[in-house]
């Protein structure tokens, strides 16, 4: 069965696994017979998580990680191929959310957001890369987000960084393709996990499902990802509802910005009449 022979006793390593998406994709993995290397900033998280999928500790490894350290990245992806001999996935997962008013927002926020979010897929990509390249396989997978295709407003900075990963994904997808190496970006709408509750200025929950409806699972969201990279997608972009708000995004961008003008000056008229009282 395809589903088998493209996971099944392969190594994988997956940041941001303690929670949300990352832990929906270990568990997949797992199911599909890889063996898997759950990286996360959270070491409690990671333990739990790891137990929680995996009881007998038989398919996962843990390593507490910050994704953008760097060196640490390295030391981790070189060790899993040390260790396994092999490395043919990393997801790059891990990220935070961020968002509010632009006129609002400090610098340390755009800083921390292209750090975490961008700079820390970079350092997945630096550190898998070259190992894939020598290897002559491999199958690098970013989590970026339908915020990186389509307009995101009060989401900027997190947009800015998510545009960032899928243009990194698909260019490196292009030259990755005469090493044998493979490139997708997962790009989400909504999914059910913590990162839609975040505290902050904006309330992603509410902006995100009024705009694209109930947020999606995170084990349906890992189950098509997992199907995108067998089919080896450039862009996993789930579920439908991302699709039509992308693809009415290819077809008529300056209708769609018009659209989501109109709403935000008209909710921005509606707040100023409830301050006037
Ligand atoms: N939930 C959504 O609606 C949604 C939609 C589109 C894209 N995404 C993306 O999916 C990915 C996973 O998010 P999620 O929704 O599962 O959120 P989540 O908050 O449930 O999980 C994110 C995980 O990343 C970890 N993390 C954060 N900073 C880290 C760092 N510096 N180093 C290592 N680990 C770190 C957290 O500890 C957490 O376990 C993110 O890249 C996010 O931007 C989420």
């Amino acid at each position: 069965m395809a589903t088998t022979s493209t996971f099944h006793q392969k190594i994988a390593v997956v940041t941001g696994a303690a929670s949300g998406i990352g832990k929906a994709l270990a568990a997949e993995l797992i199911d599909r017979g890889a063996e898997v290397v759950m990286a996360d900033i959270d070491a409690a998280g990671i333990r739990s998580a790891a137990a929680d999928i995996d009881a007998d500790g038989t398919h996962t490894v843990t390593a507490v990680l910050d994704v953008t350290e760097a060196e640490d990245v390295r030391r981790l992806v070189e060790s899993t191929r040390d260790e396994r001999g092999r490395l043919d996935f990393i997801f790059n997962n891990a990220g935070i959310g961020s968002g509010g008013p632009v006129e609002h927002l400090e610098l340390a926020t755009w800083r921390r957001t292209v750090e975490v979010d961008l700079m820390g897929v970079v350092h997945g990509v630096a550190a898998a890369y070259p190992i894939m390249v020598a290897q002559g396989f491999g199958h690098i997978v970013n989590t970026a987000s339908l915020a990186g295709l389509v307009p995101s407003p009060l989401l900027t900075p997190y947009a800015a960084a998510k545009h960032a990963v899928v243009g990194l994904s698909v260019s490196l997808r292009v030259e990755a393709a005469a090493h044998g190496v493979r490139v997708s970006a997962v790009c989400p709408g909504p999914v059910e996990t913590p990162l839609l509750d975040q505290p902050g200025s904006v309330n992603a929950r509410t902006l995100l499902t009024n705009a694209l409806g109930e947020a999606y699972p995170a084990d349906r969201l890992a189950t098509d990802v997992l199907d995108g990279v067998m089919a080896n997608r450039a862009l996993i972009v789930a579920p439908e509802t991302a699709r039509g708000a992308w693809g009415y995004f290819r077809q008529s961008p300056d209708e769609m910005l018009a659209s989501m003008e109109a709403q935000a000056v008209a909710s921005a008229e509606r707040r100023a009449a409830e301050a006037r009282g």
